[in-house]
């Protein structure tokens, strides 16, 4: 007889809202006005807001309270549900406005917010760093000067953290000489996205995976994050960032670490965080000659009515950093540890895919002696976007009373048609967390350093070899050496009815 309890576990509790004064750096720039007052519009729509909480824009831009409040009605109210008029004049009042010249020790700013905050010393204090990351350290130096470090503040760190292993250090060691480490929220929204955080409860609530999660089953893993734009106006900092830097080093590395993890003993902070660490450590460098089997780069050119990459409008003409920039990259990743010796995890992504999506594929071994001809390899496909969901893709025989004729056929789950709760985005669930004090969906210091010491060798690679990225025309699945990279092996990219 089964010993298993049949009591209802107790639910997780909501994250609790704390009275907070949110302060934002960048506050009236397009992070903020595209998905963080959104998110908090949504959080306190649905109650989780405490009443009190203030949200406090930082910028330049020489706005009144009310200015601000205009601006935010003008500019983000179309994008939301507003239902109740009260309500959105409730929240409208929540925002405040800062302005203050950050690049100046004498701002008049940082007195002004000074003022905002004294006396509120025993709420909770978020600055919420969305400003490029040369800010981080001297606003958290004016920060303390100022006198507003409390115990009960938090700093929230937005990516890019760096632009390699020393740039990075440098920024921890800065902002960790004003807040500790347990103070420092470092963001990377893919966590807070639904399917992330699914991709726990599938893997650890679950008990028929487990047994199979390994290299004895598993032929593979692939993650993709594609997506359909380019860059247009983003080419300065694009051009010094890149695919692999924008979007591998944080996005595609949790993704790799949440798939490839040990059960951690607890679902806390730490214990989920120490798994992932652990991942990164036992990723095998990828160094030298290496590179170039092991890597891929691509750059889109011009296609289908879309301008090549060079051409995008920007601010200054392209230069040879434009060049040599990579809009795709594909690498073929090894984690030496007993679960994973020998199982490819192949990363991807691109800009100016032909489709938007991002997701986890893992593929199964072949069954060991196959009966029927025709047969493929089952499939579990974790989708994260456009349409959250699971689907385990199962041989099936096609119905008919001929031949048994073999087909692959999704389960699927869809979060959107199964659970009618709304999906959040995922800012809203970040920073529901950071308000209520909870770190476990951000990345630890030692974490971001980990995923940093594994790019670091091939960035430099890259930056040594005369050559430049492959091109792949605008519109298509990434340069002829991307598919190389797992043809050689007689694997495919998963690429199916999009
Ligand atoms: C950001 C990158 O971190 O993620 C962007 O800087 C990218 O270049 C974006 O477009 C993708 O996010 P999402 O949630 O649309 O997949």
């Amino acid at each position: 007889m089964s010993t298993a309890s049949t009591s209802t576990p107790a639910p997780t509790p909501a994250p609790t809202a704390h009275t907070a004064d949110l302060v934002v750096f960048g506050g009236t720039g397009d992070l903020s006005m595209r998905k963080l007052i959104p998110a908090l519009y949504h959080s306190d729509r649905e109650g989780r807001l405490s009443p009190q909480t203030r949200v406090i824009a930082m910028s330049r831009g020489g706005l009144t309270d009310a200015d601000f409040r205009g601006k935010v009605d003008a500019e983000v109210r179309d994008q939301l549900p507003v239902d109740d008029e009260g309500q959105w004049q409730r929240f409208l009042s929540r925002l405040h406005h800062v302005s203050v010249d950050v690049g100046r020790a004498d701002s008049s700013g940082w007195g002004a917010l000074a003022e905002l905050l004294t006396g509120y010393e025993e709420r909770d204090r978020v600055f919420y760093l969305a400003s490029p990351p040369r800010t981080f350290g001297p606003f958290c130096r004016e920060l303390e000067q100022a006198g507003l470090v409390t115990p009960r503040s938090r700093v929230v760190l937005e990516k890019p953290l760096g632009h390699d292993l020393a740039s990075a250090q440098r920024i921890n060691d800065e902002v960790g000489a004003i807040f500790d480490e347990r103070q420092i929220f470092r963001i990377d929204h893919y966590l807070g996205k639904e399917t992330v955080q699914n991709l726990l409860v599938l893997r650890f609530a679950n008990a028929f995976l487990e047994p199979i999660w390994n290299s004895l089953w598993i032929d593979h893993v692939q993650i993709t994050a594609a997506e359909t734009v380019g860059t247009p106006g983003r080419r300065g900092y694009y051009d010094h960032a890149g695919a692999l830097r924008d979007m591998v080093q944080n996005h595609l590395l949790q993704l790799l670490t949440l798939t490839a993890m040990e059960p951690p003993a607890r679902n806390d902070r730490e214990a989920i965080r120490d798994e992932k660490v652990k991942v990164l450590q036992a990723l095998r460098p990828i160094v030298g000659s290496e590179v170039e089997r092991f890597t891929v780069r691509g750059q889109y050119t011009e296609a289908g009515g879309m301008v090549g990459y060079l051409d995008e409008p920007a601010s200054t003409p392209p230069n040879e950093a434009s060049r040599r920039v990579e809009t795709f990259t594909a690498i073929r990743a090894e984690i030496k540890n007993w679960r994973w010796a020998g199982v490819p995890f192949y990363l991807r992504t691109g800009k100016r895919m032909p489709y938007r999506r991002s997701e986890i594929v893992v593929q199964f071994k072949d069954v060991p002696h196959s009966i029927f001809p025709g047969g493929a390899p089952n499939r579990l496909v974790l989708r994260l976007q456009p349409e959250e969901g699971i689907e385990l893709h199962i041989m099936a025989k096609e119905p008919g009373a001929g031949e048994t004729t073999l087909k692959p056929v999704p389960l699927s789950l869809s979060f959107g048609k199964t659970f009618s709760a709304r999906v959040p985005e995922a800012y809203e669930r970040l920073l529901m967390d950071v308000l209520a004090g909870n770190p476990t969906l951000f990345m630890r210091r030692d974490e971001v350093e980990a995923a940093w010491r594994w790019i670091d060798p091939i960035l430099d690679a890259w930056a040594a070899d005369p050559a430049l990225p492959e091109p792949y025309p605008a519109g298509t699945t990434g340069p002829a050496g991307a598919h190389e990279l797992l043809g050689r092996s007689g694997r495919a990219w998963h690429e199916e009815d999009m």
